[in-house]
């Protein structure tokens, strides 16, 4: 069967008002983007002319300026899940624009195979090849490509020459049955592959595919500053202490790291310690760090989700497949997220929190407890499950106005029950094994920034210092108030709630 050729504009407007569109890709990488910026012209061609034209939109996680962007200035998109980064998106949502259900990035496909989010009416998704038996090669990344292909009525493939065919080596493609027919994941080593280099399709549904010549929109992340530097220096010290200690095994564990400039300097860090043997990665997201440690023979493999790397690091990978072919993997979201496997393979966790409780709760998703930020993305799927988790950031933020450390977070995504480390540039926390108010004291020993260390003893003398958790109701988001009054936390005064 050989398929429609068709543009982008004519893909886009085999798309209605009311539908939910699943994406391919996870992050910026893999993600279609021709079809989506035309939708977004056709969006604004119907508000012109008074007609409402909105749609769902599912993905794998983040997109790139060509779907959220251009999407959200369109006023296109009415619903979606999960995980985004686009600085628009965020304004619309906290606009009360757009309907948001930030979910662990595991759960995605499985959500919409339970029919939690309703229909999935089209898929658009970016590939390297595709075969007229229907056979679609992913590009930089497995996202939940496989379910929304199966469950869309039709499919819509963006056929992007920016990718090399390379990118057919790097998939394993597999998708769990259904409770109550679901098996165990047969991964029981981060380099394991379980399924297909391809997801096999009706061909019947495919009912176009667009050409292009597209590069990822993936960023690249600004210079490592002292304080991310000093926190990577943090992780890696205190991993080499429980390796000595006998925690960690001599062989090292799987790393799993999030996104950004502090996840990359962990893993500079890492990579640097001559105490830590060459090591695995199982993660949701492959950085240019990541890659960069494979060809220094420090990262031994490395399975992700996507590659969100600089296109400059991209074309370098599908160049020398020779190399990385046996090094890197691709899977699908609820597998590289897996809470089986992150259990199973022992995996340490290192993700970034946006502030954190002398308790050990942490934030990773909302500003001053109502403002979305990005959302919880798969740091839940790793933390909970994980051999060792930690949290990382710096201790404070707005030229100090604000402490990472609070008396209680100001909105909850990881509970003290699961975070075992916190780590900023002031030193460690280590939280396991203590009870509440061991935990208090390790964190605000270790670090708070000098500026907040009273202002939390002093909290702490409010409480009546006997509870399981000890705890000033009033004044438990008594920072959080002084900031929202003056600016600055700082300025806390608690002889308003003695
Ligand atoms: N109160 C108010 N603002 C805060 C804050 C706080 N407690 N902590 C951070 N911020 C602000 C920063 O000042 C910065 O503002 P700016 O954009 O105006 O400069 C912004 O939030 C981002 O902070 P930054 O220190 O640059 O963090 P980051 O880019 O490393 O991102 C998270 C941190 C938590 C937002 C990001 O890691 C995230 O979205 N995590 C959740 C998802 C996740 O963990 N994914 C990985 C799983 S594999």
């Amino acid at each position: 069967m050989s398929f429609n050729r068709i543009s982008a504009a004519e893909a886009a407007s085999l798309i209605k008002h009311g539908y939910n569109i699943g994406l391919s890709g996870f992050t910026p990488a893999g993600t279609a983007k021709a079809v989506t910026a035309e939708l977004a012209k056709i969006a604004e061609a119907e508000h012109a002319k008074g007609n409402p034209f909105q749609v769902g939109i599912f993905t794998g996680a983040s997109t790139g300026e060509s779907c959220d962007g251009v999407l959200t200035r369109a006023k296109a998109i009415r619903y979606r899940a999960p995980y985004t980064t686009n600085k628009d998106f965020r304004a619309a949502v906290n606009n009360g624009e757009i309907a948001y259900n930030d979910i662990h990035l595991s759960q995605m496909a499985q959500e919409l195979r339970y029919g939690f989010m309703g229909k999935v009416n089209v898929a658009i998704i970016e590939a390297c090849e595709v075969t007229d038996d229907g056979k679609i090669y992913l590009t930089a990344a497995g996202g939940i490509a496989p379910t929304v292909c199966r469950l869309a009525d039709q499919i819509i493939v963006e056929l992007n020459a920016a990718h090399s065919k390379a990118a057919m080596r790097l998939h394993d493609v597999y998708e769990p049955l259904d409770p109550p027919y679901r098996r165990e994941i047969p991964i029981y080593k981060p380099n394991d592959r379980i399924g297909t280099p391809y997801i096999q399709v009706d061909p019947k549904k495919i009912v176009g595919i667009v050409e292009t010549n597209w590069p990822d929109e993936a960023r690249a992340f600004s210079a490592a500053d002292p304080v991310t530097d000093q926190i990577g220096r943090n992780v890696a010290d205190f991993l080499v202490a429980d390796m000595k200690r006998g925690i960690i095994p001599s062989t090292f564990l799987p790393l799993q790291s999030g996104v950004g400039n502090i996840a990359n300097a962990v893993l500079g860090a890492l990579g640097h310690s001559t105490a830590i043997p060459a090591f695995n990665i199982y993660t949701e997201v492959i950085q240019n760090a990541v890659i960069g440690l494979i060809r220094d023979g420090r990262v031994k493999f490395a399975s992700g989700c996507s590659l969100t790397v600089t296109n400059d690091c991209l074309n370098e990978v599908y160049s020398d497949m020779q190399f990385f072919g046996d090094k890197l993997v691709l899977r699908p979201s609820e597998i590289s997220n897996s809470p089986e496997i992150v259990r199973r393979l022992g995996i340490i966790s290192i993700n970034t929190a946006i502030e954190a409780d002398i308790y050990g709760n942490v934030n990773s998703t909302h500003i001053g407890g109502t403002k979305m930020m990005n959302g919880i993305g798969g740091s839940g799927d790793f933390t909970r499950n994980a051999y060792i988790s930690i949290f990382t950031c710096p201790s404070v933020t707005k030229e100090g106005r604000i402490s990472a450390i609070v008396p209680m977070v100001s909105h909850h995504d990881h509970s003290e029950h699961d975070v075992n480390i916190i780590v900023t540039e002031q030193g460690v926390a280590d939280l396991r094994g203590k009870s509440p108010k061991e935990r208090a004291q390790t964190i605000i020993e270790n670090c708070v920034h000098p500026d907040y260390k009273n202002i939390l003893w002093d909290y702490l003398k409010l409480t009546d210092g006997k509870a399981q958790t000890p705890h000033a109701i009033r004044a438990a988001l008594g920072m959080h108030a002084e900031l929202a009054k003056s600016g600055d936390m700082r300025n806390t005064d608690w002889a308003q709630y003695a």
